[in-house]
């Protein structure tokens, strides 16, 4: 079992202002696959995953694992490094390819000759060994979300909080992106994908949620 993974929501709320912006009674995760959270524009799907991801408190709220149970105070220290958020426009650090993708390793201080092992195969699941000395600034949107989530899966998160991800990308990327999240998905990876597409709900193989001010419907 991972460190935090989880399989339930109770009791979620969180206001801006007076106004409440999420109202979610309960929302079950289902562990090792992905759930496809689709709404509009302003229906709340950023500001659940940044919960999830322990980016932004809750006002009220608890999280279940199949052991123990966090409060909406505590999660984002609980959270941190283990739920990962995928921002909606992939968000590169300075230097190459592989200065992105070694970064997380780097800063959890593991070994140079594991870093060198877990990139070369990274490079070769993403197909991205072409780019590995690239400017990853430099690079196209679509290839920055692939890097994006080589990054984020090199981490081995408990959840994986993908926005809006195949938003920005031509047809091409959005079908590698789509193969690399199936791929995730065969390793059991747990995944909420937050898309306001049909194609995605079309693409994806999973559990279906919808959202709408706030609330599940
Ligand atoms: N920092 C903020 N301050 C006030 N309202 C916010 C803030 N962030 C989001 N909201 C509001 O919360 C609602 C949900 O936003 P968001 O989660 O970004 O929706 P989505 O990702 O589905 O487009 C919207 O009405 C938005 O205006
Ligand atoms: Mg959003």
């Amino acid at each position: 079992m991972k460190p935090f993974e989880i399989s339930s929501i109770q009791d979620l709320k969180l206001y801006r202002g007076k106004r409440l912006v999420l109202d979610i009674p309960h929302l079950e995760l289902k562990t090792g696959a992905v759930t496809i959270l689709s709404g509009p524009n302003g229906s709340g799907k950023t500001t659940l995953l940044k919960i999830l991801a322990g980016l932004i408190e809750a006002d009220e709220g608890v999280f279940k694992s199949n052991s123990r149970e966090i409060s909406c105070a505590a999660a984002p220290k609980e959270f941190s490094g283990l739920h990962l958020y995928m921002h909606q426009v992939a968000y590169m650090f300075s230097g190459t390819v592989v200065d992105n993708l070694s970064f997380g390793l780097r800063q959890r201080r593991y070994a140079k000759d594991i870093i060198d092992s877990k990139i070369e195969k990274i490079l070769k699941w993403a197909s991205l060994n072409h780019l590995a000395d690239r400017e990853a600034k430099t690079l196209s949107t679509g290839e920055q979300h692939q890097v994006a989530l080589a990054r984020a899966r090199i981490l081995d998160p408990c959840l994986l909080l993908l926005d809006e991800t195949t938003a920005h990308m031509d047809k091409s990327a959005r079908i590698r992106t789509y193969q690399l999240i199936k791929d995730l998905q065969n390793d059991g990876v747990t995944m909420l994908f937050a898309t306001h597409e049909e194609e995605s709900q079309h693409e994806l193989n999973g559990v279906k949620l919808g959202i709408a001010d706030g609330k599940l419907l």
